[in-house]
């Protein structure tokens, strides 16, 4: 939906405008949170917004067919998401659950929530859905990230600021290509680590 958005006519008629008027909401909503990201980490409030950590936006409506034998499969297998931050809209059935502290804990049904992925500071939570026996699931996941435009020359480094003595860099500078690249390898939707082959050496 950004930075390029797609014409009208390729949208479904059914969900053309509901779309486009939830993705005009989330534009708005996007940088007020990075913003309170930005100060939750020390920063200067516009710090995120000018690394492009909510230039590209995009959209994806789920469905989640009812299942006859949920306990023998997932809605979605556990995995964390590639962009820098993720706004979920599920309905009222629930079934997602986020790892915390080892335990599968469910997110009950909220009008939002939310997934970043910072230097360590902010976890990208593992996540996954159950399957669910009676009616299907419906959800929308708005991923907020860099504008794929001029992709291969964007290169994301530690945030100079948050590093010190104390506090050493974790991850390497890569640059968008290569995680992109690396992600594809790394991670399907079996849970391994998207972030792992980006550790620096202990
Ligand atoms: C995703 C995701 C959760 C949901 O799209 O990456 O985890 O509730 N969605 O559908
Ligand atoms: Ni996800």
């Amino acid at each position: 939906m950004a930075p390029q958005p797609p014409q009208p006519e390729e949208l479904p008629p059914i969900c053309r405008n509901i779309i486009t008027e939830y993705s005009d909401q989330i534009m708005k909503l996007r940088f007020t949170l990075l913003e309170l990201l930005s100060e939750a980490l020390g920063l200067k409030p516009y710090h995120l917004k000018s690394l492009g950590c909510g230039q590209g936006l995009s959209v994806l409506g789920h469905y989640y067919p009812p299942c006859p034998e949920p306990e023998l499969t997932f809605g979605a297998n556990y995995h964390t998401d590639s962009g820098f931050l993720t706004i979920v809209l599920q309905d009222s059935l629930g079934g997602l659950q986020v790892l915390h502290q080892k335990q599968w804990v469910n997110v009950s049904p909220l009008p939002g929530a939310l997934v970043l992925i910072t230097n360590d500071k902010f976890k990208s939570v593992h996540h996954r859905v159950l399957a669910q026996k009676g009616t299907p699931r419906i959800s929308v996941a708005a991923f907020l990230g860099p504008s794929h435009e001029g992709i291969e020359s964007i290169v994301y480094r530690p945030i100079k600021e948050l590093v010190s003595e104390e506090n050493p860099c974790v991850y390497k500078n890569t640059s968008l290509n290569e995680f992109m690249r690396l992600r594809r390898n790394a991670e399907g939707m079996d849970g391994t680590s998207a972030l792992a082959p980006f550790k620096l050496d202990p």
